[in-house]
């Protein structure tokens, strides 16, 4: 019996690359906010959701999959990297197997969320083991522009499509797992239809202080100032997005402000508050953090959003107990992709020597959050056989040039 399981086990696994090819022909189905919305309150149906998730999760999957293969060998084959790879094919395969069965059966939807929660729970340690990869692969081989490059334009596609593939599941479990949720009874799923912005930021706010004063036993004040166009005079300001999203940006502003006020003003009694100014406008909702913690070189900037130039040390994977104010080096990317996902966006404005603004953008309107996601394609393709060309702009030589040579002969 365990022999004929093991055959089948490894036909279901020789057939994985068919299916990945299969899958990522087609393009992943970006949804917009209101499309989550009405699927998760109007016509919430369990079996819809259950037809379209299980073509879309092997299409989004599957898309992703190609690329993964395109990475640099040496760091394909990293055992981090292979056993992320291996949690990809295992998902894959435990989707596939809901292909034909009956919609109509209530066995199988149950089934089929118990699957996804399962799948969710496998991949909760993607972004520590793919960095845990990255740092073992920077150890054993010196950086190439162009390789990081490629790694950079990989991550940020690899780890878009993980937050997108998690949104569907999170709304398909929450949704139809039969329970209200009993803190926010109003919420679709993860969605919130009045997500009101100054409450994320106290919540955040809070946590990143109390996580401040364990490590540095003080910690700045919040300043929190809202503005509203003149047509949208209601005030609390809200739209409708993801609270665990926002929470996360702001969380990841607050800690790095925070770290920055506090080394900066080390030898000061007093700390300057951190400001925060909501503005919500016909299009934008922007939320700008403002530090007064010494800011940083304008040629730094691109780099803080690298995921291989990381200046922490690197948390050991499982180290959960006590998180630090600075780790893996991803606050920053990690969190310009969730801004970015509802094509908002995240960006630094610093002033080396006074502080740093962070800007999150968000789209007013849920009929313009609309998922961005990425897709495997000939163009995706083109970017990572980017071979190393000559700059087209001066290098200036590192020498300082022996202008003796264009003196005039007395
Ligand atoms: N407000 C700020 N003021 C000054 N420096 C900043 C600020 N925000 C970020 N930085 C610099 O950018 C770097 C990268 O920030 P990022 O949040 O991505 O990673 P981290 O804070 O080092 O680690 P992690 O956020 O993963 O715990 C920081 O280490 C810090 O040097
Ligand atoms: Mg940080």
């Amino acid at each position: 019996m365990k022999f004929v399981r093991f055959i089948m086990k490894n036909a279901a696994l020789a057939s994985v690359p068919k299916h990945i090819e299969h899958f990522s022909k087609f393009s992943p189905s970006p949804l917009s906010m209101k499309q989550f919305l009405d699927f998760g309150s109007i016509n919430a149906c369990e079996k819809t959701s259950f037809v379209f998730l299980r073509q879309e999760l092997p299409v989004r999957l599957s898309n992703i999959m190609k690329e993964i293969n395109l990475l640099p060998n040496r760091l394909l084959t990293t055992p981090s990297v292979q056993m992320v790879q291996s949690w990809y094919i295992q998902s894959l395969m435990e989707i596939l197997e809901f292909l034909d069965k009956n919609p109509d059966n209530f066995k199988v939807l149950g089934e089929f969320v118990d699957a996804l929660v399962t799948i969710r729970n496998r991949h909760n340690d993607v972004v520590p083991t793919m960095a845990q990869g990255i740092i073992e692969y920077k150890e054993t081989f010196p950086q190439d522009p162009v390789t990081n490059q490629n790694i950079q334009y990989f991550l940020d596609r690899f780890y878009m499509s993980r937050i997108s593939i998690r949104m569907l599941i999170n709304q398909h479990t929450l949704i139809f797992d039969g329970t209200l949720n009993p803190v926010h009874p109003n919420t679709i799923g993860s969605i919130d239809p009045h997500c009101e912005i100054a409450d994320v930021v106290q919540d955040a706010f809070h946590s990143a202080k109390m996580l401040c004063d364990q490590y540095y036993l003080r910690s700045p004040d919040l300043i929190l100032q809202e503005m509203c166009s003149k047509k949208k005079k209601n005030l609390p300001m809200s739209i409708v997005y993801v609270p665990s999203h926002l929470y996360h940006m702001l969380f990841e502003l607050f800690k790095n402000a925070m770290r920055a006020t506090i080394e900066t003003h080390d030898n000061s009694n007093t700390l300057p508050p951190i400001q925060v100014m909501v503005s919500l406008g016909d299009e934008d909702m922007s939320i700008k953090v403002s530090d007064k913690g010494g800011g940083v070189p304008f040629r730094r900037i691109e780099n803080l959003f690298s995921y291989m130039f990381s200046t922490a040390p690197a948390p050991q994977i499982g180290e959960r107990t006590r998180p630090p104010l600075a780790g893996f080096g991803y606050g920053l990317p990690i969190s310009r992709l969730y801004a970015q996902y509802f094509r908002g966006d995240l960006q630094l404005y610093s002033m080396e020597g006074h502080g740093t603004d962070a800007v999150i953008y968000l789209k007013a309107l849920s009929t313009d959050s609309i998922e961005r996601l990425p897709v495997y394609n000939k163009t995706a393709l083109k970017n990572y056989k980017v071979s190393q060309e000559a700059d087209d702009w001066c290098i200036p030589s590192k020498e300082p040039l022996d202008l003796s040579i264009y003196k005039v002969p007395k």
